[in-house]
């Protein structure tokens, strides 16, 4: 365990395996339609440019904790495992509860995972792959037997809702996935991550921290909302997340016609086509769920995750690649051999908001309305 259990001797190759999911998605929708009646755009142009055609939002006052609360407790419950079984929380976010107490504590308090070591994790959309490194190397230095990763995000709460140009691309909602030591030849079996931050401004946030704290100025210039330049993010993107998954293909001597299911980071339906196009793959192979979400940032590939393994797309044995971009810059990549049987499908005990926990961030007042009045 990662608190003070002794270091094992590996005489095997101890690897990370993923042995649960759980996503949770707000209830309410935002769809392109009422994007039509906020800013000056129309269905046909964010279907056409982007594929999405709706978003979760949070409306009803809940934390990204919240999100990320319902999602693992799903991922727990259909192995059976208390949160006191996790030797570590690691959360991927650009939007947590707070800039600190992390996320990761909330969500390890929410849970009643007390004493369990939680971290947040800062690599915007790769933030979930960030995570997932930090998860799969803990394992496998044999400090961790069991992980809890998380990307949750609320988007709408740094969405600018006057450009149009960003406001239709987001969306928010949690994914998660377990992992567990284990001894076997499956599990991640490579990882790729990386980063070049000569362009923070492609993609950021500029108030907020250190360098702009907030004051009325930085309110009134938009500081703490995203901003992004599309057509040159959209060009790094494809070139980046090509480069990673032929790193892990070539690495690894696996052909992309063996791939069982590739995951890419839920930006731009045009991005993943442009991916996927020049790697050969056949749609079968492929799989999406940016239609209904948008991009939720860290969020995007464990849900598509737990949706495909959920469709029965993934079988055990199968190589399952998921491969991550952004704002950083940021990439990142893993090759998993899956290693279970099919999860079970909990009942409706888990649905939206009976399992949001009485905390100390209800008492506070709901996060601001992402609709614009
Ligand atoms: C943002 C993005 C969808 C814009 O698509 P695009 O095809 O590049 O569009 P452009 O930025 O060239 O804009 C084309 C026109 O559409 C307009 N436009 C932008 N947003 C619009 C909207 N929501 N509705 C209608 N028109 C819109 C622009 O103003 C521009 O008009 P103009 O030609 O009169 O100046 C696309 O660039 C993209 O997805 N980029 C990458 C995003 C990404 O990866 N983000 C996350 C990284 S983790």
């Amino acid at each position: 365990m990662f608190r003070g259990k002794q270091f094992r001797e590996q005489k095997k190759t101890r690897r990370a395996n993923v042995v649960s999911l759980g996503k949770y998605m707000p209830p309410d929708i935002l769809t392109n339609f009422d994007l039509e009646q906020m800013v000056d755009t129309s269905n046909e142009w964010i279907v056409e440019r982007t594929g999405i055609r709706e978003r979760h939002v949070v409306k009803n006052g809940m934390r990204q904790s919240d999100l990320a609360l319902n999602a693992s407790r799903e991922a727990l419950a259909r192995v059976g495992w208390a949160p006191t079984d996790l030797d570590a929380i690691i959360v991927g976010t650009v939007t947590p509860d707070h800039i600190f107490p992390s996320s990761a504590n909330a969500l390890a308090g929410k849970l009643g995972a007390i004493g369990v070591p939680s971290w947040d994790v800062l690599a915007a959309c790769s933030g979930f792959m960030y995570s997932l490194y930090q998860g799969v190397v803990t394992v496998e230095s044999g400090r961790a037997d069991r992980v809890l990763v998380v990307g949750a995000e609320i988007m709408t709460s740094i969405v600018d809702w006057d450009d149009r140009s960003t406001c239709v691309l987001f969306g928010d909602g949690a994914g998660v996935l377990l992992l567990e030591a284990t001894e076997e030849p499956c599990g991640v079996i490579d990882l790729e991550i990386g980063s070049d931050g000569r362009y923070p401004k492609l993609l950021h946030m500029p108030g907020g921290g250190s360098a702009h704290p907030a004051t009325h100025e930085t309110v009134d210039n938009k500081l703490h909302t995203l901003h992004m330049e599309g057509q040159e993010t959209f060009k790094v993107a494809v070139k980046t997340m090509l480069n990673v998954t032929q790193t892990l293909l070539n690495r690894n001597n696996v052909k992309s016609e063996e791939i069982g299911v590739y995951i890419g980071h839920q930006a731009n339906l045009r991005i993943i086509d442009a991916v996927t196009k020049r790697l050969r793959l056949r749609p079968d192979q492929v799989y999406n769920n940016i239609e209904k979400y948008g991009n939720t940032t860290s969020a995007t590939i464990p849900s598509c995750l737990y949706e495909a393994e959920m469709k029965g797309m993934i079988k055990k044995g199968d190589w399952v690649v998921l491969v991550s971009f952004g704002a950083g810059l940021t990439w990142g990549g893993a090759l998993i051999k899956w290693g279970i049987d099919p999860l079970p499908v909990l009942g409706d005990e888990l649905e939206a908001g009976d399992s949001v926990s009485e905390n100390y961030s209800d008492q506070l007042k709901p996060g601001r309305d992402w609709q614009r009045s």
